[in-house]
């Protein structure tokens, strides 16, 4: 698909502009949100997205410009159309379509869950993974079937990271709890019986954090963090494995932020291995939330034609990912 895009991602605190050709990431730029304390504030979030939308966007086009790529070599403008906290996704929505008009290009809604499973599939050798995506407030088994991604499993309740992070507040522990979680469980190989929740191929944490917490009662903060990882992970490896039986797939691909953990990723590899599958998991940079991601499936959704009128741009806070009728593949 040839084409230059300029992408728009703000669906929580990240907000990130880049600009991507079919080759490449030409340029990105992010700034994020972080609240004085406790949780997100989704109006100060979009505050910050709506005070930062116009630097990003220029920084964005001004590294771009040092490599040879001009606001009119700019063929389409897309931003995440949701899922994600409202004020937000209305705030994006808002400067994109101030550019789309301002440099006359088409305008792309992105769903955003989609984008992770796309742009992993751009940066891994992955072909048609079943994607396993954990974040703060999504997590999802998807896999295309048929013209669309289907979801074949998700949480009923929190996303996984937000189930770590409640926990991790409740014991103390400062903000992303995961990676501190990560840390702690480290130094234990004590396993304490913690809630193992999965309905059918559906999952719920919320019971599984506050058991989490009630433990710490009991027992030490290190076998209790082990404990949680070890049932929270083998949930979503358990759902994530029925898919790949159920799809007849050979690849798993990680994305979202909890991805960045090693005992999920291990956990997750000895799966793969047992079942002859390969598992790939994108750099860094293309695993939590990203403006190249949603610039890369603007730039495949523009190739197929996927665009939108200014009027029919509205956004969607619970925007599903098994709704959207997939343009840019066979
Ligand atoms: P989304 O809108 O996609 O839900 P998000 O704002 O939650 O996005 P991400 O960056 O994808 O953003 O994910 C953040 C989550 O990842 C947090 O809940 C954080 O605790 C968790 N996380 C980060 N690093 C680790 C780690 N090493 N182990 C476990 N969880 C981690
Ligand atoms: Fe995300």
């Amino acid at each position: 698909m040839k084409g230059t895009v300029l992408g728009i991602e703000g669906t929580a605190w990240n907000l990130s502009t880049a600009i991507v050709n079919e080759k490449d990431v030409i340029s990105e730029a992010t700034d994020t949100y972080s609240p004085p304390s406790g949780g997100i504030h989704p109006r100060e979030a979009a505050q910050h997205h709506a005070k930062y939308a116009s630097a990003m966007i220029r920084k964005a086009l001004e590294d771009a410009k040092g490599k040879g790529v001009r606001p009119s070599d700019i063929d389409a403008i897309s931003f995440s159309q949701g899922p994600g906290l409202g004020a937000c996704l209305r705030t994006v929505a808002t400067a994109a379509r101030m550019l789309a008009i301002t440099l006359d290009v088409p305008l792309v809604g992105v769903n955003h869950c989609l984008a992770h499973v796309e742009v992993g599939r751009w940066k891994t050798p992955a072909d048609d993974p079943v994607t396993l995506y954990v974040s703060g407030a999504n997590s999802q088994v998807l896999a295309y079937r048929m013209g669309r991604y289907r979801v074949f499993g998700e949480t009923l309740d929190i996303g996984l990271g937000n189930a770590l992070d409640k926990f991790a507040r409740s014991a103390g522990l400062s903000h992303p709890g995961g990676p501190k979680i990560e840390q702690l469980a480290r130094q234990s190989k004590n396993y304490i019986p913690m809630p193992y929740v999965v309905k059918g191929m559906d999952l719920s944490f919320s019971g599984l954090s506050t058991a989490a917490t009630e433990a710490l009662k009991r027992h030490s903060i290190e076998d209790v963090c082990y404990s949680l990882q070890e049932n929270a992970f083998a949930m979503v490896v358990e759902v994530t494995e029925r898919a790949l039986a159920h799809t007849e797939k050979n690849e798993v691909l990680l994305a979202g932020g909890v991805g960045a953990n090693t005992r999920l990723r291990e956990m997750l590899a000895i799966m793969c291995e047992d079942r002859g599958a390969s598992f790939y998991v994108p750099e860094k940079r293309f695993m939590g939330d990203n403006g190249a991601m949603i610039a890369y499936l603007g730039l495949l959704m523009y190739g197929a034609g996927d665009t939108l009128k200014i009027e029919d741009s509205h956004v969607d806070p619970n925007f599903r990912p098994d709704g959207v009728d997939v343009s840019w593949r066979e």
